[in-house]
């Protein structure tokens, strides 16, 4: 197992009385995509603004790279990679125009990385062209870009394939395995229980907020709706979106 990125200790979050994310002890590491799932409130977005720094936890707490320091926001947007549920991109810039302003964030990026970044997420011949004349698609690979943009050995994506075609989605998964072989440590969350089975070791699900389940990928589709382990389901029968649905059942 690759050495621990990130670890999170009974994290908390509440608003007000709502505990949107409730003791949550996860770990990131290096070499491992993490996929977290978890229906619409459970906590997933929440999770992922502590530990960018963009949300303050009530408790609990994040370490990086085995320090538990006060991290600063600007020390976590060098740290880790990042691709939000909504970047809000310069209309009337380009693209490339919009990756230098936002790479002056992550302090001094080379501008063939900037070229580099567009590659990869194909958008190489619309560098030029302005942000407002891209399809939705186009503005997640934009995103994406800029995710990729400090080279970070942490990646923390929302959504990361929302909105994009199915040769974008495949391209993404080649890419987020790639990066994984390379030593990465991803934080994927995502609705598609398909690419979640395909492309994550290890799986967490989120149910109001806390836990519901996790293990790798071969342990959860082991798993019965009794919630033991049994050899006598063969796990070729079973899906992730049939385990999804018994432990949201199970955790009721
Ligand atoms: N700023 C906020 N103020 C009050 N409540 C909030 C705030 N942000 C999130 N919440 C609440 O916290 C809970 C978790 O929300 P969160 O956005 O983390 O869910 P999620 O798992 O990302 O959902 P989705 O799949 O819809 O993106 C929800 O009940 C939501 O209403
Ligand atoms: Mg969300």
């Amino acid at each position: 197992m690759g050495k621990v990125l990130v670890r999170t200790t009974r994290l908390t979050k509440t608003f007000g009385h709502h505990i949107a994310v409730d003791s949550v002890s996860l770990e990131i590491r290096a070499g491992d995509i993490l996929g977290f799932l978890g229906p619409n409130g459970a906590g997933k977005t929440t999770t992922i603004n502590m530990l960018l720094g963009l949300l303050q936890p009530t408790s609990g707490c994040i370490e990086l790279f085995g320090e538990k320091a006060a991290w600063t926001k600007s020390q976590l947007r060098k740290g880790i990679g990042t691709l939000l549920d909504d970047v809000q991109f310069y209309p009337y810039l380009s693209a490339k125009k919009n990756l230098t302003v936002f790479s002056k964030v992550f302090g001094k990026i080379p501008n063939p990385r900037i070229d580099e970044v567009l590659n990869i997420v194909g958008l190489s011949s619309r560098g030029d062209d302005k942000v407002r004349d891209f399809s939705h698609g186009m503005k997640k690979r934009l995103g994406l870009a800029l995710s990729l943009l400090p080279d970070t050995d942490i990646l923390i994506l929302d959504e990361p394939t929302n909105g994009l075609d199915p040769k974008g989605i495949k391209a993404l998964h080649n890419l987020l395995k790639r990066l994984a072989k390379a030593g990465k440590g991803i934080f994927l969350s995502s609705h598609l229980l398909r690419e979640v089975e395909i492309i994550c070791d290890r799986i967490i699900i989120l149910r109001k907020g806390r836990i519901a389940a996790e293990g790798s990928v071969n342990e959860l589709l082991q798993k019965t709706s009794s919630g033991k382990f049994t050899h006598k389901t063969p796990h070729y029968c079973r899906n992730l979106e049939e385990v999804f649905f018994d432990v949201l059942k199970e955790a009721k």
